[in-house]
């Protein structure tokens, strides 16, 4: 049985080369301003290799990320100690559905980047991430959700090169293919992500084989819940500049505020 945080220590070399070439840093200027709403520390679900937490605590905030995957963590923690951020910027290996921190919790704001509440792939681990989150978020805190929008329309398909480059490890470089099957699970809304990235040197191809599980939550789905787990929703965006939300947006962005 597949679970979300699985494929994460096996991706982590490639995740900065992937997303220089996708996401890049498109919300990060967001998350940078909802961390100024608090004086207070700001918690980051699923941090990764670090690649908001670093310039949100450079802009200035004391930020924690948590992560379940220690080779995305070893990468945020080479990241930040490059950035000099000292105690500004801490890591914390957990899981997000059983965060280590206690009620009315220090976190004036909590963020949720990139589709992070999306490697929960039950209604179970949504509650009580959800319900672990609202221990964390101090009073009238800031909960910020970035969703991936609408997964189970990606179409299906088998190992198709999705992304090609040079690829940097250490001193070497190399020739990087990801080669990516898309399966649709939709009784379970899951969408299924088998990566294939293949490392080409002179001589030699080393290949590297992982799978990601996301789970699609509707953004109405999703306010229904962050009500219940005792969060007002304040905005529902449609991009990381502030304009509304609707059906087509290419953003699925929520900001709660803890009641
Ligand atoms: C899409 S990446 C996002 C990384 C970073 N926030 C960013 O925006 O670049 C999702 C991260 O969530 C982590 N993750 C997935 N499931 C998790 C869980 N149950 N608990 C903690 N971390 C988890 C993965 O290890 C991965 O680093």
């Amino acid at each position: 049985m597949s679970e979300g945080w699985h494929g994460w220590d096996q991706y982590a070399p490639f995740y900065d080369w992937e997303n220089a070439r996708t996401m890049g840093r498109r919300d990060v200027e967001f998350w940078r301003r909802l961390a100024a709403r608090t004086a207070g520390p700001v918690l980051e679900l699923g941090c990764g290799t670090g690649r908001v937490a670093v310039p949100v605590a450079r802009s200035g905030a004391r930020v924690v990320g948590v992560d379940r995957s220690s080779q995305m963590l070893a990468r945020a923690r080479r990241h930040a100690r490059r950035a000099r951020l000292g105690p500004r910027l801490t890591f914390v290996r957990t899981d997000i559905r059983s965060l280590p921190f206690s009620s009315h919790g220090p976190f004036g704001v909590v963020m949720a980047p990139y589709g992070i509440l999306q490697s929960l792939l039950s209604e179970e681990d949504l509650d009580a991430t959800l319900a672990a989150v609202s221990r964390a978020t101090s009073r009238r805190g800031i909960f910020g959700v970035d969703l991936v929008p609408d997964l189970p329309a990606w179409r299906e398909y088998r190992n198709e090169v999705s992304l090609q480059g040079i690829f940097r490890r250490g001193s070497t470089r190399a020739r990087l293919t990801l080669v990516e099957t898309v399966r649709q699970d939709r009784p379970r809304a899951l969408t299924i992500f088998d990566q294939e990235y293949v490392e080409g040197h002179e001589h030699t191809e080393r290949r590297h084989r992982f799978t990601l599980t996301f789970r699609t939550i509707g953004v109405r789905d999703m306010c229904a819940r962050l009500d219940a787990a005792g969060f007002d929703v304040e905005a529902v965006l449609g991009d990381y500049d502030g304009s509304a939300w609707d059906e087509r947006a290419e953003v699925w962005l929520i900001v709660a505020r803890k009641r």
